[in-house]
């Protein structure tokens, strides 16, 4: 994982993820309370510990309250977005 590559995906989970489950991943973003269940921790400490390609068929195809992002995220970027995910404390 290059620098540059981290890079992206911590842009890229600012504008997708972050409004719902907040800068760190643990589901503390602004419109997170208007979920229920509020969105669960999903930074390296919690929910993003599970294996990439469950994470990444959760952000491919959403969950419950969370949309799909197939057509907004390329199959790079969502890859990129799971590995930003390990990364947060
Ligand atoms: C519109 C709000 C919203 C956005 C935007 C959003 N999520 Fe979620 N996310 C949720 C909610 C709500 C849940 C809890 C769903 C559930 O388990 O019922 C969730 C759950 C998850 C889970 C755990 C899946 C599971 O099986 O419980 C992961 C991983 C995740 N989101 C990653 C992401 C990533 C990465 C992005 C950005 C590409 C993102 N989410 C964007 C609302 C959102």
């Amino acid at each position: 994982m290059t620098e540059f590559s981290l890079l992206t995906g911590k842009e890229l989970f600012g504008i997708y993820c972050a409004p719902c489950h907040g800068e760190s991943g643990k589901g503390d973003g602004p419109v997170a309370k208007k979920f229920v269940p509020t969105p669960v921790d999903i930074s390296g400490t919690g929910f993003g510990m599970a294996p990439e390609g469950m994470l990444f068929a959760t952000v491919t195809h959403g969950v419950n309250g969370m949309p799909p992002f197939r057509s907004d995220l390329t199959a790079k970027e969502r890859w990129l977005v799971v590995a930003y995910l390990r990364t947060l404390k």
